[in-house]
């Protein structure tokens, strides 16, 4: 079934972001403040409610769920709302930081997950400390083999390069990603909430630089396939894996834009660089049994999603919500 979600661009919003919380047991330099203010319990969807805007999207044609935080899988119980998800005609797919894999993993395949994100910015212990302030290599590095030998169709590692923080890591995070057997992206920093470690402008690595130094040891190909998300993906001859490129300031991807977030407020968000929301939380208890009303409200919403995201890392941020509170 083709969506029933079109924007006034025609575009087709066949892919939900679901944020299932705003808390996260890492705090990555890019990502919040050093002290973020977390939502109180009773501003946060229940995983019912969560469950209902899945399924709601599902109705009017969302063929993929990518569940998100925050860190997802520090969200208490929500190992039951994922089984629930995974009875859904969806692929269903989760971005993680990888912190709870090593216990997780099994469950979320077992569940019906096909696809695993991972974040992995550094391979060195004490830098991986210092970008997500205080998170374990080690038990990352354990959850990534975990996920592994789990059995999940594909699984990505993220790396949000930063020039002079971990840039110089690019050669050996291919390398390591190589020897995996998983598919890597990197990805340019986005101006979402005041960070104060260090200025994006400064850090700013494009997607061509980066492409450039792994082709200097690996010819990369442009490959044609599409994961349904902005990465563009290239190969190497002599290896199975993708290595992709995600760069909202160096090539606008937003022309076939085919998703919306939600946070984990209930906050329908149209573009990850825009403002333009609907409160699904309201409808959600104000009318708890009305599913109708829920998907007129989403099909009413396409009439405001934005035409593309504009960033600019010279200028204070735009965006004052953080990446955590936005899903990614
Ligand atoms: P696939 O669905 O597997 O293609 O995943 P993905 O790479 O799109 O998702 P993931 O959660 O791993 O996000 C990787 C990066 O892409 C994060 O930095 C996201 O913020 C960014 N991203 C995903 N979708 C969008 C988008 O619509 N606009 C922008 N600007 N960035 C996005
Ligand atoms: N810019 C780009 N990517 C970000 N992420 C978190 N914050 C930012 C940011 N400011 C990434 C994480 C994770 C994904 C969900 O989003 O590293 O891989
Ligand atoms: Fe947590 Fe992911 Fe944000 Fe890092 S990027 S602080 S792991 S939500």
């Amino acid at each position: 079934m083709s969506s029933q979600l079109v924007d006034r661009f025609g575009r087709h919003v066949s892919y939900l972001r679901l944020s299932v919380t705003d808390r996260c047991d890492f705090r990555c330099v890019y990502c919040m403040a050093e002290k973020m203010q977390f939502l109180p319990h009773d501003q946060v969807l229940s995983l019912e409610e969560l469950y209902d805007v899945a399924h709601a999207f599902n109705q009017l044609g969302v063929n993929r769920i990518r569940l998100t935080g925050g860190e997802p899988l520090v969200r208490r119980g929500v190992m039951s709302l994922i089984e629930r998800l995974g009875q859904l005609p969806v692929e269903l797919v989760l971005t993680t930081n990888g912190s709870q894999l090593h216990k997780m993993a099994m469950d979320l395949a077992r569940c019906g997950v096909e696809r695993l994100n991972i974040s992995l910015d550094s391979l060195q212990p004490e830098r991986f400390k210092t970008l997500t302030r205080n998170g374990r290599l080690d038990q990352v590095l354990t959850g990534i083999e975990a996920a592994r030998s789990a059995g999940f169709k594909r699984i990505k590692l993220n790396t949000v390069m930063l020039k002079g923080r971990n840039d110089d890591e690019v050669l050996d995070l291919v390398d390591f990603a190589r020897r995996a057997g998983l598919d890597i992206s990197f990805i340019e920093e986005m101006p979402l909430g005041q960070i104060t470690e260090h200025e994006r402008a400064e850090c700013f690595c494009s997607s061509d630089e980066l492409r450039e130094r792994i082709s200097s040891r690996y010819a990369l190909t442009p490959s044609t396939e599409r994961t349904g998300g902005p990465s563009r993906y290239f190969r190497m001859a002599d290896s199975d894996i993708r290595v992709g490129f995600i760069s909202p300031h160096s090539h606008n991807f937003c022309g076939d834009c085919n998703r919306v977030r939600v946070t984990v407020e209930g906050r329908l968000l149209l573009c990850l660089g825009n403002e333009h929301s609907v409160d699904l939380r309201e409808v959600l208890r104000s009318y708890p049994d009305d599913a109708e009303r829920l998907q007129q409200t989403l099909i009413n919403a396409m009439a405001i999603k934005p035409e593309k995201h504009e960033f600019n890392l010279e200028e204070q941020p735009q965006i004052l919500r953080f990446m955590n509170m936005t899903g990614g």
